[in-house]
């Protein structure tokens, strides 16, 4: 295993215990509420302070940017960590344990590593470029669907920016009737890892940031899935608008996705 790809795991094994145990007690989380449908909890940010530790510990030189506490300033900029400490904070608080640790390295703006963790079932998915994806070290691979009528998709509501419910409905509608069947589990870095598992065939969602994608994104890649923006495009980060599957799968859910296109949706 590639070193940081080892330091990421313990990071997100550490986090994952401290999530997994407080799962178990529910009245030590405390709840706030970030902004419209935005939660966060003291588990969150725990769980964030133990993988900036362990990372800081063996890294003390690279830069990290976490959900919670924000951008930590490196000497080597070259070196990027992107930590989203619990996605699926809303599960969390429900006591429904569907939820991940999720952590990326990004090298010199490229993907290189990537961890996603959930500690309920004890499933480590990981990846480093060129390498492929894993879970709990086996070799993982993204579905072969050819078309999206054999397909069971993933995505997520677009809960924090409800402005856009109409062409998301749009989008909705269209993909159930191509679809057999269509799953919104409330962690998009789970959602991505299940893509790169073959678990679900394509996933889309609207208003993602880098945390909650980077190492899904990795993952899908190394499971030979293709990502991309609602236009087709690289773009993904930028938007937040996300789309991932096979090849085939991405770019038919590209071509659904078209019509329903707004102007704020189409960049
Ligand atoms: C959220 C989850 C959810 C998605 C939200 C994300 P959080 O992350 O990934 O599935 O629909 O948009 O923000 O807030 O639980 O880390
Ligand atoms: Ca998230
Ligand atoms: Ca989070």
């Amino acid at each position: 295993m590639h070193p940081m790809l080892n330091i990421a795991v313990r990071a997100a094994r550490n986090a994952g215990k401290i999530i997994a145990n407080s799962f178990e007690e529910q009245d030590k989380i405390e709840t706030e509420q970030k902004g419209g449908n935005d939660f966060v909890t003291n588990i969150d940010r725990e769980a964030e302070f133990a993988i900036i530790n362990t990372i800081r510990k063996s890294y003390p030189d690279h830069c990290i940017i976490g959900e919670e506490s924000g951008e930590h300033k490196g000497e080597n900029p070259d070196y990027v960590w992107i930590v989203d400490p619990l996605d699926g904070t809303t599960n969390f608080i429900k006591g429904i344990p569907h939820f991940c640790v999720s952590i990326a390295l990004r090298v010199k703006g490229k993907l290189d590593q990537a961890v996603i963790y959930d500690p309920m079932r004890a499933e480590l998915f990981t990846a480093s470029r060129g390498a492929g994806a894993q879970l709990n070290d086996y070799r993982i691979r993204c579905s072969k669907a050819k078309d999206i009528d054999v397909t069971v998709l993933a995505t997520g509501f677009p809960h924090k920016c409800k402005h856009h419910l109409d062409a998301y409905l749009g989008m909705f509608k269209d993909f159930f009737i191509e679809a057999s069947d269509i799953r919104r589990s409330g962690s998009a870095a789970l959602d991505l890892a299940y893509v790169a598992a073959g678990r679900v065939d394509g996933f889309w969602e609207i208003g993602l940031k880098p945390w909650d994608t980077a190492a899904g994104q990795l993952m899908v890649k190394e499971a030979g899935g293709l990502i991309t923006d609602f236009v087709g495009g690289p773009n993904q980060d930028k938007s937040g608008n996300i789309i991932a599957g096979n090849s085939k799968v991405t770019r038919a859910m590209v071509k659904t996705i078209r019509p329903h296109l707004t102007e704020a949706l189409a960049k």
